[in-house]
């Protein structure tokens, strides 16, 4: 049992299984489709509100160099994840990578754990998505009742409870039609708000530069101290640990530029284009990070964001802050409705193509790779995703989905970079169109920042980690090993 359970699928017949037409998928995207797609995913809910909380609730105004670890982590597991998506340029990420090294138990893992990613990631940046329309629809005083855009965990200061969050479902219902339709189109329409994304994001650093405030920049690093979440769990604040929680809450940030790699069964040349779609993503996205959490933090005390302006933070800091920028603020807040929703866009893309993935292995129904005829889309999974994103962004706080988001997408890093090591041992003669290099100081770099910041999101994710993989264990145990397509050919 043991042998079937780490049975490893040669990269030979997945290459061809990619090629099979009845469940092929339209290849369609070049280098630049792919950056702007990694753009696309990577700035969204984590630097629009997820810097604030992690300011809040671990880092003050050390979050600044909090982007600078995760952007370390990422980095080195970047060049992991490159090395992989070139040599094994298949729909699944991850998942497809492991399956072809570490064995079927853990790529289910990992395939499991990329729902964490992408599903959960989905439904955060939704309910972020919320948030921002409400500060909208604010400036024609009108308000979605506090009940209809919030979670039943989360109660507002006059003591409403919340019952479901509205908007967030709305905006996963439309994503999910428009990626039914197709991913050529849904790739055209997210250029057009990578554009507007970027540019709001260096407006927002050129004229809050002036107005920050150095004494909120005073200390750069808080005395070490805890902090009491709204659920009553305590962590880390200030001091060297919480510039790693701070680090695990804003990778969020970053996740996505592996998204890139999810798409490869629909690259023109993926060899060549995978690795420059997720390098240069990253690095652009880095670069606007450091520079924007500086400006947020120095233009607003760090506190703030614990109370009023704990939603919708960087309109709050701009409204709050920014005397006669008004007009900033109302710009921006159009483009990160925007801008979400490309992000969303891609995770739910991403999702739905780990699933294609996994079905076709017989890890999970075949629903999940049934391709719509006309579109050539996986239409019934996309549809099915929803449906499991919508619980998630309806009936859960923000900062719980955040986190647990990028627990998970962590714990797939720590495993992706192992994964490239062990692979240059087993199979070396395998041609690789990008290598990383400084194996194995890279991935061993990679996997052990990224476990830091794993262990910076404290008990209670780790927690949450744990339960996740122990219902995942279950269904593993009970299907997916009985209808392993490897596992019946071995
Ligand atoms: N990186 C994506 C975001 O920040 C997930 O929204």
């Amino acid at each position: 049992m043991a042998s079937k359970l780490f049975a490893t699928k040669s990269v030979k017949a997945m290459l061809e299984q990619s090629e099979d037409s009845e469940h092929a998928l339209k290849r369609t995207l070049g280098p630049i489709n792919l950056t702007l797609l990694g753009i696309g995913a990577i700035i969204g809910a984590g630097l629009f509100v997820r810097t604030a909380a992690a300011a809040a609730e671990y880092a003050g105004p050390s979050v600044t160099i909090s982007y600078l670890v995760a952007a370390f982590g990422c980095a080195f597991a970047g060049l992991c994840y490159a090395e992989f998506a070139s040599t094994i340029p298949i729909a699944g990420s991850a998942y497809t990578y492991s399956y072809a090294t570490l064995g079927e138990f853990i790529a289910w893992i990992i395939g499991w754990d990329l729902i964490l990613e992408y599903a959960f990631g989905a439904a955060t940046v939704a309910i972020a998505w919320a948030e921002y329309l409400n500060k909208l629809l604010a400036n024609w005083d009108v308000q979605i009742p506090f009940e209809w855009c919030h979670s039943p965990f989360e109660v507002s200061s006059l003591g409403v409870h919340g019952i479901m969050n509205v908007p967030a479902l709305i905006i996963l219902l439309l994503l999910t039609l428009l990626l039914i339709r197709g991913t050529k189109e849904s790739a055209m329409v997210n250029g057009l708000i990578v554009i507007l994304k970027v540019s709001i994001v260096i407006l927002f650093i050129v004229f809050g530069w002036s107005f920050i405030n150095s004494q909120n920049h005073t200390p750069m690093i808080p005395e070490p101290t805890t902090f009491v979440t709204d659920l009553g769990a305590t962590h880390h604040f200030g001091g060297l640990l919480g510039i790693l929680g701070g680090a695990g809450v804003v990778f969020f940030a970053f996740i996505g530029f592996d998204a890139v790699s999810t798409a490869a069964q629909e690259t023109k040349n993926p060899k060549k284009d995978m690795p420059i779609g997720i390098l240069a993503s990253l690095v652009v996205c880095t670069i606007l990070y450091i520079f924007f959490s500086y400006v947020l933090t120095g233009i607003s005390p760090y506190q703030d964001f614990r109370t009023a302006g704990k939603e919708a933070s960087v309109a709050y800091a701009i409204h709050t802050y920014m005397q006669g920028y008004g007009w900033l603020a109302n710009f921006i807040t159009v483009a990160i409705l925007a801008g979400f929703s490309s992000v969303i866009l891609v995770m739910l893309l991403g999702q739905s193509r780990v699933f294609f993935s996994m079905s076709r292995d017989g890890l999970v129904p075949s629903v999940f790779s049934d391709v719509h005829k006309k579109f050539k889309t996986p239409y019934k999974s996309n549809i099915i995703f929803f449906i499991f994103v919508g619980l998630f962004a309806g009936f859960l706080p923000g900062s719980v989905a955040g986190d647990m988001t990028s627990i998970g997408t962590l714990f797939a890093f720590v495993l992706v970079s192992i994964g490239v090591w062990i692979m240059r041992v087993r199979q070396p003669e395998l041609p690789r169109g990008f290598k990383t290099p400084f194996v194995p100081f890279v991935p061993i770099m990679g996997a052990i920042v990224c476990a830091a910041m794993i262990y910076g999101l404290g008990m209670e994710n780790w927690i949450r980690l744990f339960v996740w993989l122990l219902i995942g264990f279950i269904i593993y145990f009970s299907y997916s090993r009985h209808h392993s397509k490897l596992n019946k050919t071995t």
